[in-house]
């Protein structure tokens, strides 16, 4: 008996491969394309996998690919992307810190953002992250379900007249001073650029050893690059006021883990709380409940009473989500009908 197969539906819609792609994406990014009319329309593939040098042969037979805060995009896999006749690289994320951007622009390989998809969700998991620290929400929940009622231990202090140190003043920087201001705080800023709507929020200006040699609590706003790698350090760590409460909700790499370990063991640093970490890649986004832990220094983090990790999630609310998948979407569009986009990455 002669087999016969089903040829594939011919299409000319553009394909895109997602790595690293999760539900909650893959829910958001499917009904939003169904939502385009139907010439406008992407063939969208998802895949669990990380974009690295292992993965990338994935890629053939697509138009675009589309990756994350922890995929690997560097000279090698740019290089095979644009060998494989990938067109776009569209990060669906606002940093760009894991794009080798010198090769992309050697290969004329475009690289596009999402700028800002809702600088409310990461300002607002920055204060989360910083009441659960001061009023040690974490360990009064623990405590309740054990049914201990004991207040041992749980005292904070009152956030209304402190002074709170914004390191980093662009959009998600602004809303955060701005929501600081409501808590009745002194608010201290450090950008090399300064922004007149914080300014217009009553925040002064200062320069940044002032600002961690005054702050009860210092909160990270700015992007990862050379000048600000390890812009808390063991040097820096001298420089902070005693007790402060440290929030990274930016980039990992703006800690030095080592030196934030050890200010938290001399009473240096009085509570950490982080969505990044520094060498976030193997751990963040995986359920890795039931496997052991080989990072030594995390794990040690996760020791402290006074350390709250959420991973790498202040971005996850119903608006970024989909503003994230509608931008994406348009990045895309444009490159490959050969327009302007506005969310392009270079060098410059
Ligand atoms: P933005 O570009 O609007 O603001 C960044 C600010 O940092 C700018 O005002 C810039 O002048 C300032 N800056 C540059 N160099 C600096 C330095 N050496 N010291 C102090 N400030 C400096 O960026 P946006 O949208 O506010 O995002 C900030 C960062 O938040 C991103 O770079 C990204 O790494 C992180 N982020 C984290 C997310 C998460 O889910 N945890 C989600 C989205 C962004």
């Amino acid at each position: 008996m002669m087999m016969t197969t089903t040829p594939a539906r011919p299409t000319n819609k553009a394909k895109i491969l997602f790595y690293s792609a999760k539900p909650y994406e893959t829910e958001i990014f499917t009904k939003l394309n169904a939502e385009l009319s139907t010439e406008a329309q992407f063939k969208l593939t998802f895949i669990e996998a990380h974009l690295c040098e292992t993965t990338v042969a994935l890629a053939k037979g697509y138009d675009a690919v589309c990756a994350f805060v922890n995929d690997t995009l560097d000279s090698y896999v740019l290089t095979a992307l644009k060998e494989q006749g990938i067109q776009i690289v569209a990060m669906r994320c606002a940093g760009y810190n894991n794009v080798d951007l010198v090769t992309a622009e050697a290969l004329k390989l475009p690289i596009v953002r999402v700028p800002a998809y809702s600088p409310y969700a990461v300002a607002e998991h920055a204060v989360t992250l910083l009441l659960t620290l001061n009023r040690k929400i974490h360990k009064a929940y623990s405590r309740v379900r054990e049914g201990n009622f004991t207040l041992d231990g749980l005292v904070g202090m009152d956030l209304h007249g402190k002074t709170v140190g914004i390191v980093g003043t662009g959009k998600i920087g602004a809303v955060f001073t701005g929501i600081m201001k409501g808590f009745g705080c002194k608010l201290l800023a450090f950008d090399p650029y300064k922004n007149p709507e914080v300014e217009a929020l009553g925040a002064t200006y200062v320069s940044l050893p002032e600002l961690l040699n005054q702050s009860d609590a210092i909160s990270l706003h700015c992007p990862l690059m050379e000048a600000t790698h390890h812009l808390i350090n063991a040097k820096t760590l001298t420089q902070l006021k005693r007790g402060v409460l440290l929030i990274n909700t930016s980039r990992g790499g703006l800690v030095e883990t080592q030196a934030i370990i050890e200010g938290l063991k001399q009473g240096i640093i009085g509570g950490v709380g982080l969505d990044v970490y520094e060498e976030e890649g193997p751990l963040f986004f995986e359920d890795l409940s039931c496997s052991v832990i080989q990072d030594d220094v995390f794990s040690r983090l996760l020791t402290f009473p006074n350390v709250v990790i959420t991973g790498h999630q202040a971005f996850l609310t119903k608006e970024a989500l989909s503003n994230i998948a509608s931008t994406t979407l348009g990045n895309v569009q444009a490159i490959l009908a050969n327009q302007p986009c506005a969310n392009s990455v270079t060098t410059g």
